[in-house]
């Protein structure tokens, strides 16, 4: 982490949870940290933490509210990000929904719409915008998609079944982007984490 001292980091779903524990320990580690999130006060509230540590928190964070449901929405925020603050380094998609506890066939079109636009193409837009920044660096980016185990277990019926079948496709996009990147030679590393580990792809 060492190496990226300075630099800038996104981080989706920082207004709670794991997003907003990342976000802590890159701000300890001295980087600067863009968090998108729908839930601004949450992460004003953060933010305010971070001020008011310095000490604890070398690093900057700056909070942006973004639903990454929303093309458009992902499109102002990179572009703020690197107008304003800078090329981004790193990138972790995080944010993430698991839907209701329900048998597979009684979720509904707008439960499977929100899962896959969060989880699926949210990360994959982010991934995009982040990549042209990236390219700009002299030095090797990361991208980070934050899995889960339900994508590598058969669950029980009444279970998560759309929330691990959006993690599996997370989880194939990430080989994709790995393939890509090595082929065209880029200095960009990707890793797919469930739970702290890091993740055969
Ligand atoms: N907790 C676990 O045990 C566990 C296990 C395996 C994997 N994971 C994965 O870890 C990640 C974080 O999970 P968590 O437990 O920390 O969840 P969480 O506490 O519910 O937080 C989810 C975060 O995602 C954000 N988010 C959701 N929809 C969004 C949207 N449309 N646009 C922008 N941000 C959005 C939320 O922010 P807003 O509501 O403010 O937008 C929130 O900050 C997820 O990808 C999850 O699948 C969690």
């Amino acid at each position: 982490m060492e190496r990226f001292f300075g630099r800038v980091a996104v981080v989706t779903g920082s207004s709670s949870g794991i997003g907003k524990e990342i976000v802590k320990e890159m701000v300890k580690r001295g980087l600067t940290v863009a968090g998108l999130a729908r839930n601004l006060s949450n992460q004003q509230k953060l933010a305010t933490e971070i001020l008011t540590d310095p000490k604890t928190f070398p690093g900057k964070f700056h909070p942006i509210k973004c639903d990454v449901m929303q093309e458009q929405d992902i499109k102002d925020a990179f572009e703020s990000i690197r107008t304003n603050i800078g090329e981004i380094a790193i990138l972790v998609n995080n944010a993430g929904v698991l839907g209701p506890y329900k048998e597979l066939t009684e979720l509904d079109n707008n439960t499977f719409q929100e899962i896959f636009d969060t989880n699926v193409k949210g990360s994959w837009l982010c991934v995009k915008e982040a990549l042209q920044s990236m390219n700009h660096l002299p030095i090797v980016g990361h991208i980070i998609n934050i899995n889960s185990i339900a994508s590598l277990h058969d669950y029980q019926a009444e279970s998560f079944s759309l929330y691990a079948a959006s993690k599996d496709a997370l989880r194939t996009i990430s080989r994709s982007l790995r393939r890509q990147i090595l082929q065209n030679k880029q200095n960009i590393k990707v890793t797919v984490k469930k739970n702290g580990f890091n993740e055969p792809m």
